[in-house]
């Protein structure tokens, strides 16, 4: 399986009139690693929310595998949400009151393609993959902003998504950590994956196949 994401025509237009992404149309591929980079404000996070399915275009549509997300009712926009998409927002949004372990977890929950009893080792190896494996028991307050970060992109990707949507990921990492992060999602995009990753950090370029620039 593989996914493509077509954004056609899309305007967005906050209700205070701000106006971001003018016409904004590209076809993200399968196998590819998009950096889209811009000006703070620029409306990059509005990009990445729209194609995730969490906000809407004032105009224009996003195509998921050809089928308007627009047209789906909320249950089938969820379970998109769930099983296509990994998404790592730029303030991570775990959840305060569960642990490391559980955060990456909970989206396993509701997928049939993963047995119960080994939801917590894929969890592991997971966070192990980023270097979070100590904080397993850990709550996001006890951790580190790098340390949330790491083991919001564990969450994003713990049911295999085929989409990876990736806010500012490395954001509040250190070096060794940022290309930990890069080489990873990198090679999501080789095995086929559609990953598109926000980023103001230079050292994306040397990781994307295609760099997007959005002006405001
Ligand atoms: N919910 C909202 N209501 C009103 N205006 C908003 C809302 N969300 C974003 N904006 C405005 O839209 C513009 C684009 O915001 P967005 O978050 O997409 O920028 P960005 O490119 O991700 O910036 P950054 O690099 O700082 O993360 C900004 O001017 C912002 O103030
Ligand atoms: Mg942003």
């Amino acid at each position: 399986m593989s996914s493509t994401v077509e954004v056609k025509k899309v305007f967005k237009t906050y209700g205070n009139g701000t106006d971001v992404l003018k016409n904004f149309s590209y076809k993200f591929e399968e196998g590819k690693f998009y950096a889209i980079m811009g000006r703070s404000g620029a409306g990059k996070s509005t990009l990445l929310n729209i194609i995730g399915t969490v906000d809407k275009p004032t105009l224009g549509e996003v195509l998921i595998n050809g089928k308007d997300v627009a047209k789906l009712n909320e249950d089938a926009k969820a379970k998109i949400r769930m099983k296509e998409i990994g998404f790592v927002f730029q303030g991570f949004y775990l959840n305060p009151y569960l642990s490391a372990l559980e955060n990456v977890i909970v989206p396993m929950r509701i997928n049939s393609d993963i047995k119960k009893d080994e939801r917590k080792n894929l969890a592991i190896d997971l966070l192990d993959k980023f270097g979070a494996k100590d904080l397993i028991d850990s709550k996001p307050s006890q951790m580190s902003g790098g340390e949330q970060q790491r083991v919001a992109i564990a969450r994003a990707l713990a049911n295999n998504p085929e989409i990876i949507l990736a806010d500012e990921p490395t954001g509040n990492l250190d070096e060794e950590n940022e290309a930990v992060v890069f080489s990873c999602l990198k090679e999501l995009a080789e095995n086929g994956h559609t990953v598109i990753v926000v980023s103001h950090n230079e050292k994306v370029k040397d990781y994307a196949d295609e760099i997007i620039v959005i002006e405001r």
